[in-house]
């Protein structure tokens, strides 16, 4: 009544039997269920194929049993049985699949039909209804109207060639393209893609097939040839060449074993402390958190608490609590396999937590910094192991954030590189190996960056007006929103330390020049009032209130910056979109060509990788590197010069070594680049 087969030793096929339509008599549901049970059971199964013999799926019912009571295994459980198993099943269709077949049919998870075979639910020509979930099933599959026009009429359809079909269409189909066209303007700025494929979906809708095919194709062709489509592509094959560090010692990805990471500590559980914290127990590995004091440790462990429960909640799993250990003594990480410091951004505390954990740890444990740009190698070298101690650089949210900046010391062991690197994939994060200077790769381009756009707000612009340029450029924010969302106070406290600002500046010093250089003291004095973004609701822009993201514009900055220009003779002059973006994009890239000679990354890849994933660079221009190379180098190259030449005191617009060498050797692709840095001097 049903036969069980194996075949290619891991699909069921279940052949029902019962000539001359293979009507579900209580002896094929008896059968079938059978079969499924072994099917479900047996391991070596990975699917299950459902057919019927000689050309026929299934004719529905054995009307020959309505009349007495039922007997063998009633229908609907057993249909409900095959949609909910959790191996795939496929209805495979000849000849009919009528009533009960329809039915059995629709529980299967594919189906597949011959383009003669009759698909339909006659019940009705019976007196009575598809009662095994027809009438349930095939509304929330086709719609309403098609399934009523099936279900009342019990007209048979036959298995007819999609393209023959015509497409369902809404009465406002304009509204609803609209509606979708404008979330993906909203969502995916200035991509040409998702909009090339509603209008292809709107041919569907509006011609016949022949010429449908044939905007599909133009629009195709379209997408092909732009740079949209080139640099997308290389973002995947960043994506992947990134993972396969290499260091000039010959140590890499393939030729270096990871150590196992079972369990894990984290110092510090401010912003950054508590999504790594997440991060690594949400992938099972135990994690002890370290606060300084009572007060810190218990609200630190509150946040965690929460942030993976709601995590878990998302991914419908269970929170992993029990991995958790809150303390107050690093004396309680004698055992863990490694540890990640997250105190503040201070040598002087790093150095005394890196002593005391050198102290503390078991000689084999890996000791990490999260630190944004300090020297990690400094660290290094205030414990007994410096061979075990790199950066792992975490972007914020930690646990949302995709990036991770590998960053090697000189004394790093390639089996240390290797271990935080795996850790990074094993925590679902793209990691990028960088070598050690101030900023690494990604904060360390990030300076000229937000320099170009603090001069511009000087002569003439406005944060609206450079935001505005970016995010159409492509940018999720630009570069003043996204200040205001990281806080500004930050950069304010580097730059006092690093005496560009504050009261340890000899007041002779002209305000507008550092160390023989440009200077722009605005940010500084957006900070002495307090401003420092989103959590005080002041910044470069006003929020409603203290912790709002709906940026406004402020009058106050407008003044502050005419203010400024007249207290320093500056005439405001109209700037132009391009101009910020060359700027703010072309001095971007010339420090990653300096980065490249440095040898702190070492492939254009790895940066556009790093600011793909940690700096909302868009993606279909590729990474500020590839941008470059659409733009055109010897382009950027003039741009470069030009700019240069009207701010001769901003050394980050003299255009670099590198991208000299790249113009006069012909401008090649980006993936070749590597073979003209050679030579030069590596950090990595
Ligand atoms: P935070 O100020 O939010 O947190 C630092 C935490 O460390 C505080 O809770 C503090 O009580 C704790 N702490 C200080 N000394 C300690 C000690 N001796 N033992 C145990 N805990 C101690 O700072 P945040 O933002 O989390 O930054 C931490 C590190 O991460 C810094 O090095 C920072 O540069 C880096 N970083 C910060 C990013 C950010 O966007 N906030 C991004 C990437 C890195």
């Amino acid at each position: 009544m049903a036969r069980y087969e194996l075949v290619k030793r891991s699909v069921a096929l279940i052949t029902l039997t019962n000539p001359p339509v293979n009507a579900l008599s209580s002896a094929v549901r008896h059968a079938m269920a059978k079969s499924m049970e072994q099917a479900l059971n047996d391991p070596k199964v990975t699917a299950v194929v459902i057919c019927g013999e000689n050309g026929r799926f299934c004719g529905g019912a054995d009307i020959r049993e309505f009349a007495g009571p039922l007997r063998g295994p009633p229908l609907v459980p057993l249909l409900d049985a095959i949609e909910a198993g959790e191996k795939p099943v496929v209805a495979a269709i000849e000849g009919v699949a009528l009533g009960g077949g329809f039915e059995l049919a629709l529980v299967c998870h594919y189906c597949i039909a011959h383009f003669k075979a009759r698909l339909g639910l006659p019940e009705v020509t019976l007196g009575i209804l598809p009662a095994a979930g027809g009438t349930q099933r095939l509304p929330r599959l086709i719609g309403i109207p098609a399934a009523l026009e099936l279900i009342t009429t019990a007209k048979p359809l036959s298995s007819r060639r999609v393209s023959m079909l015509t497409t369902p269409c809404p009465p406002d189909l304009d509204a609803l393209l609209e509606v979708v066209t404008m979330e993906v303007k909203k969502k995916a700025r200035g991509v040409m893609a998702p909009l090339a494929c509603i209008q292809a979906v709107r041919a569907a809708a509006t011609m016949p097939y022949s010429k449908g095919i044939k905007r599909e194709s133009e629009l195709m062709a379209t997408l092909f040839n732009s740079g949209q489509a080139r640099a997308l592509q290389y973002c995947f094959f960043a994506q992947r060449t990134a993972g396969k560090w290499t260091l000039p010692s010959g140590a890499q990805w393939n030729n270096s074993k990871p150590r196992e990471i079972r369990s894990a500590a984290i110092i510090g559980l401010g912003t950054m402390g508590r999504g790594i914290v997440v991060s690594l127990a949400r992938v099972g590995i135990s994690v002890i958190a370290v606060e300084s004091e009572k007060k810190l440790l218990e609200t630190g462990k509150q946040m965690v608490i929460g942030m993976l429960e709601r995590d878990a909640k998302r991914r419908g799993v269970s929170a992993s609590l029990n991995l958790l250990k809150f303390t107050l003594s690093l004396q309680d990480l004698k055992d863990v396999d490694l540890v990640i410091e997250a105190v503040f951004e201070d040598m002087a505390l790093k150095k005394r937590v890196f002593q005391e954990l050198s102290k503390v740890c078991r000689p084999a444990t890996l000791l990490c910094t999260n630190t944004s740009g300090l020297d990690v190698d400094a660290l290094a070298g205030v414990t007994d192991r410096p061979h075990l101690v790199v950066g792992m650089h975490f972007f914020s949210p930690a646990h949302v954030m995709k990036l991770l900046e590998v960053v090697c010391g000189p004394r790093s062991s390639s089996e240390t590189i290797a271990t935080a690197m795996s850790l990074g994939k094993r925590m679902g994060k793209v990691s990028v190996a960088v070598g050690n200077c101030p900023g690494f790769v990604g904060n360390r381009m990030l300076k000229p960056y937000m320099d170009q756009a603090t001069f511009l707000l000087e002569e003439g612009a406005t944060p609206e007006q450079i935001d505005k340029a970016l995010e159409d450029f492509g940018f999720a924010m630009g570069v003043f929103r996204m200040s205001d969302l990281a806080g500004l106070d930050v950069g304010w406290r580097i730059r006092k330390e690093s005496g560009l600002t504050g009261p340890d500046v000899d007041p002779k010093n002209p305000p507008r020049r550092r160390h023989g250089r440009r200077y722009c003291p605005i940010p500084d004095m957006v900070c002495e009032q307090g401003r420092f973004g989103q959590k005080t609701g002041r910044g470069w822009y006003m929020y409603d209130k203290p912790g709002g993201t709906n940026a406004k514009p402020d009058p106050l900055i407008q003044n502050l910056l005419e203010m400024y220009r007249s207290r320093y003779a500056i005439q405001p002059r109209n700037i132009s979109d391009q101009e910020i973006i060359e700027r703010c994009l072309f001095a971007l890239a010339n420090e990653g060509f300096r980065i490249l000679e440095d040898g702190i990354a070492a492939r254009p890849e790895d940066i556009d990788v790093i600011y793909l994933f940690g700096y909302g660079f868009p993606r279909h221009r590729g990474g500020p590197m590839f941008y470059a190379s659409m733009v055109g180098l010897e382009r950027v190259l003039e741009r470069l010069e030009h700019y240069h030449q009207a701010h001769p005191d901003v050394p980050h617009l003299e255009p670099s070594p590198l991208l000299k060498k790249l113009v006069a050797c012909g401008s090649p692709s980006v993936q070749t680049w590597r073979e003209h840095i050679k030579t030069m001097h590596s950090h990595l």
